[in-house]
């Protein structure tokens, strides 16, 4: 399958997914290809919608995708394994077996690996080395760094995360960063004042893509029908790369801090329930969750609602990681900097003063839209 090649006089953007090797990672590359190919409708990509036409984001075709893993399967034998688990179309990988060997190319040894004697300073230099090479021997025009690594545990004491070696590489290299996962990243203190003083976009954390993307349109429902939440209650189940690095309490904490304050910020007070998430590797990237919500309505009156949302996680979460590099990339070339609040659409703990109900962020990234139209730009 040869791809629709981009035009030559449109500048190439730079992706560049730490955690490169894993289910959204192999699924983002994937399914950029099949779209450029036209293999496929761009259904669930909202930079697709006419929302976004003339604000001057890049092409799917002129993204160029690299990346950072501590793993070597090689990009065409996961893309294979998701084909299997029919995360992937079957048939696609082999489709689009050139992109997916032109992306392999491109991914760099990641860290720290077990027995890696490098401190935090040579890892942020190496991981910038990185992308500045890429940068040039791609003939990039910017590269925006997306973090869909595991989940890290939230950091005890001082000492830099991964996440956090990476988000200050981003910086030490000029790259717009987003924070696709509840790990720490650009949020540790010891990058705040090198984050201000970069001047760069950033986005974050964690992407919204099942649960909390339902939490973000319910919870505003009963504030605004001034229904009474008792309780509010959920749970996950799940398998995949994800599933097993939630099975670390610690982990699953940090993912689970980012579901509960959905709750609080739309209800006024974090409500009596509890999140929980279980590994079922059998599930593999299919995740079914489950609400039990209990609340009072007229005179007391005690009612229940249950919602089962059952998703192919990476399917649901490809489209907005390539939303959110080209919206991030836009924001770049256009002078932009620090956090982009609009965004917080995207993510359950949004960067910035944002609104947490899903109503108001769609309107918010309108809004953000018109401003991106007004904006100059390289190929405006
Ligand atoms: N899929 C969704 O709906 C969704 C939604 C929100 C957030 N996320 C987050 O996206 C992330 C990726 O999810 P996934 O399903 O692709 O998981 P995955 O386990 O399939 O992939 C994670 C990848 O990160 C790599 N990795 C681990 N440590 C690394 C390091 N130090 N440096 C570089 N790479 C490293 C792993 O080797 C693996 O290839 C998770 O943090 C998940 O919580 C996913």
């Amino acid at each position: 399958m040869s791809p629709m090649p981009a035009s030559l006089s449109e500048p190439r953007v730079g992706v560049w997914l730490i955690g490169a090797r894993g289910s959204v990672a192999t699924t983002v590359i994937a399914g950029c290809a099949a779209l450029t190919a036209g293999l496929h409708p761009p259904t669930g990509m909202v930079t697709e919608t006419s929302l976004f036409a003339e604000c001057g984001l890049p092409t799917l075709s002129s993204l160029v995708f690299g990346g950072h893993d501590t793993v070597d399967c090689p990009l065409p034998k996961r893309a294979e394994a998701l084909a299997a688990g029919g995360v992937l179309p079957p048939g696609l990988p082999s489709a689009i077996a050139a992109e997916l060997e032109a992306a392999d190319a491109e991914i760099r040894p990641g860290g720290p690996a077990p027995g890696d004697t490098r401190d935090d300073s040579e890892l942020v230099d190496a991981f910038a080395a990185d992308l500045r090479d890429f940068v040039r021997r791609r003939g990039l025009t910017r590269v925006v760094v997306l973090n869909v690594a595991s989940t890290e545990p939230a950091p005890v004491g001082s000492a830099l995360p991964p996440s956090s070696l990476y988000a200050a590489a981003a910086l030490a290299a000029g790259c717009p960063y987003v924070n696709f996962t509840p790990s720490t990243g650009l949020h540790h203190p010891a990058l705040a004042s090198a984050a201000r003083a970069a001047r760069l976009p950033y986005a974050g954390r964690d992407g919204k893509t099942g649960q909390t993307l339902l939490r973000s349109v319910l919870g505003p429902m009963f504030a605004q029908r001034a229904l009474a939440i008792r309780a509010w209650s959920g749970t996950n189940l799940l398998g995949g790369g994800d599933g097993a690095s939630l099975a670390d309490p610690a982990a699953a904490a940090a993912k689970n801090a980012g579901k509960e304050r959905v709750l609080a910020d739309t209800l006024g007070a974090a409500p009596q329930g509890e999140v929980h998430i279980d590994d079922v590797p059998a599930l593999g990237d299919w995740k079914t969750a489950w609400d039990h919500i209990a609340f009072d309505g007229f005179l007391g009156t005690r009612m229940i609602l249950q919602t089962t949302w059952q998703g192919c996680d990476s399917a649901l979460a490809a489209p907005l990681v390539l939303d959110l590099a080209r919206l991030v990339s836009r924001a770049h070339e256009a002078g932009l900097s620090g956090p982009l609040s609009e965004l917080g659409f995207y993510f359950k703990d949004p960067v910035g003063d944002g609104p947490a109900a899903l109503g108001e962020q769609y309107a918010a990234l309108a809004g953000f839209a018109l401003r991106l139209r007004a904006l100059p730009g390289e190929t405006r």
